[in-house]
């Protein structure tokens, strides 16, 4: 597969997924989280697709198309872990949909990011029926981990939701 066809392949796939998430959760009450701006491209389909739901964005350095830049105030600037554990002090437990798309070149480098760094910032933020998807596998235990539509490739995306607390979530709280 040339690298055009594998671009196209990726951005479908994309779309798919998060206009199926949208529709699944568009009934919950609660908030968005773009992690990974990029050019703003999913982050402004978000927009499209969810138009009653606050958008909140983590992103290291703002670069997208000037017409993609969140408000100040829907922005965590910096590092995408440091941002994740403000959040949990603003946003609390409301996140109905995660969207992490922070993968790099490094690709078992992104992945060991993901399950040992991203996926425990991410727990404490989801709310009962939230869906997380993600460029790389996470380790959510308790979620259940939804099968991507026929034909599309395992490995492309991964796809969570949340059916009842999480036994980690159930612990932040507590705690907290
Ligand atoms: C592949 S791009 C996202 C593309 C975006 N989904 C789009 O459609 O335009 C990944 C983004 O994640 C950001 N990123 C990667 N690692 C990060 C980290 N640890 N903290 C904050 N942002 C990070 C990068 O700066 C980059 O803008």
């Amino acid at each position: 597969m040339s690298r055009l066809d594998s671009a196209i392949r990726r951005l479908q796939a994309q779309r798919r997924l998060l206009d199926q998430a949208a529709s699944d959760i568009q009934s919950l009450e609660g908030v968005v989280l773009e992690l990974g701006l990029g050019n703003g491209r999913t982050y402004d389909h978000l927009r499209h697709i969810l138009p009653n739901h606050d958008i909140y964005v983590f992103e290291r350095e703002v670069q997208a198309h000037p017409d993609c830049v969140p408000e100040d105030d829907h922005l965590f600037l910096g590092d995408v872990i440091d941002g994740l554990h403000r959040a949990q002090k603003t946003l609390r437990a409301r996140a109905v949909l995660v969207h992490a798309d922070l993968g790099t070149g490094d690709s078992q480098a992104s992945r060991d990011f993901a399950k040992n760094h991203l996926s425990p910032a991410i727990i404490p933020l989801l709310a009962e029926g939230a869906q997380i998807l993600s460029d790389q596998p996470l380790s959510l235990p308790g979620a259940t981990k939804v099968p991507l539509p026929e034909g599309m490739d395992a490995d492309r995306y991964h796809v969570y939701r949340v059916d009842g607390p999480l036994e980690a979530h159930k612990r932040f709280h507590k705690a907290a």
